[in-house]
């Protein structure tokens, strides 16, 4: 059949029944909001290079949660700025770390907002890789064991779920019996399973601080010229107990979170990251682009491609846009 029997426009004329056939919703439901903690009180830094999106004192983001949650939105992701970085990133792993600090707080003031802990060390590392480094290269296995001490104090801190971003090999199966043998056999761990060296994080690190100070996460982030590779990763982790599987950056690797979404059963996330934040609020700003129309499109497009759940710094726009 086809035309003119078929009109595929027959089905546009409207907005009423291109709301019926619509295949792809974003709600606020399956929204994650990122947050910067640092120290001090009565902080709220605007980052340079992420216009309109902050980092915040414990105190300033009890705000910042208690407007996320009157806006719909259910969760966060939370990444702290230690007041002092050194060569093992104890502040990970601290109890009163700036992140187990900030976790506490919310956790007494806006309990319904569920926890998602980054854990990665290149935030609290002096050099600012993600692991502990022996003759200048990230070591593996030695840094396994803090990852899970990282993820263990989180879930003490009350860490609804971990989401380890470091990719060191066998981190999620280090990460879960830490959690099991700790008692916190309930806590979920969403893994950065397919996370690629992206010059798209570049914001990130400014707002972090984590920019390595000698040579690049080429050695341990994934090469963005693979696929079959992303899926061995994703495999893996789902072998050492993985339960959310993420796929990040976002919109340049759409063809990976629909190549996930097929091969696996378990949910999906996708990190729409800082720089794809940074170039949308660019043009934005410019008057180059509509602002509310392409982030909209952007977000559907990667909930088409196969994400479940989005973490997107635009989170709190779209919770108004919706
Ligand atoms: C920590 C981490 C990074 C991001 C999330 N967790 C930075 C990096 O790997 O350099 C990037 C997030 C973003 O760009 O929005 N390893």
């Amino acid at each position: 059949m086809h035309f003119p029997i078929v009109r595929p426009r027959r089905l546009r004329r409207t907005e009423s029944i291109r709301r019926m056939v619509r295949e792809t919703r974003v709600t606020r439901d399956n929204l994650i909001l990122p947050a910067f903690v640092v120290p001090g009180e009565g902080v709220a830094e605007e980052i340079g290079s992420m216009p309109g999106f902050f980092r915040f004192s414990v105190d300033r983001l009890v705000e910042e949660a208690r407007e996320a949650r009157d806006l719909g939105l259910p969760a966060m992701l939370l990444f702290g700025i230690p007041e002092s970085k050194d060569p093992l990133g104890s502040g990970a792993y601290a109890a009163d770390g700036i992140v187990q600090r900030a976790m506490r707080r919310l956790k007494e003031t806006v309990p319904e907002m569920l926890l998602f802990g980054d854990v990665c060390m290149c935030e609290y590392t002096s050099h600012g890789h993600c692991g502990e480094l022996v003759d200048g290269e990230v070591a593996n296995d030695r840094t396994l064991e803090l990852l899970a001490r990282a993820a263990v104090s989180q879930a003490r801190a009350g860490a609804d779920l971990v989401a380890p971003s470091d990719m060191m090999d066998g981190r999620v199966g280090a990460i879960r019996s830490a959690l099991d043998d700790a008692g916190f056999e309930q806590v979920p761990i969403m893994s950065y399973a397919a996370k690629y060296a992206s010059g798209f994080y570049g914001p990130f690190r400014e707002a972090a601080e984590s920019t390595p100070s000698t040579g690049d996460r080429r050695g341990y982030q994934m090469d963005p010229a693979n696929l079959r590779e992303a899926l061995k990763e994703v495999a893996l982790d789902v072998s050492e107990g993985a339960d959310i599987l993420m796929v990040k950056p976002a919109m340049p690797y759409l063809d990976v979170i629909a190549r996930v979404r097929e091969a696996f059963e378990l949910p999906v996330a996708a990190y729409h990251v800082s720089g794809e934040y940074s170039m949308l609020k660019a043009a934005a700003r410019n008057g180059w682009l509509d602002e509310k129309r392409c982030v909209l499109e952007s977000i559907t497009a990667i909930r088409r491609a196969g994400a479940d759940m989005i973490i997107t710094y635009y989170a709190k726009d779209l919770a108004r846009w919706l």
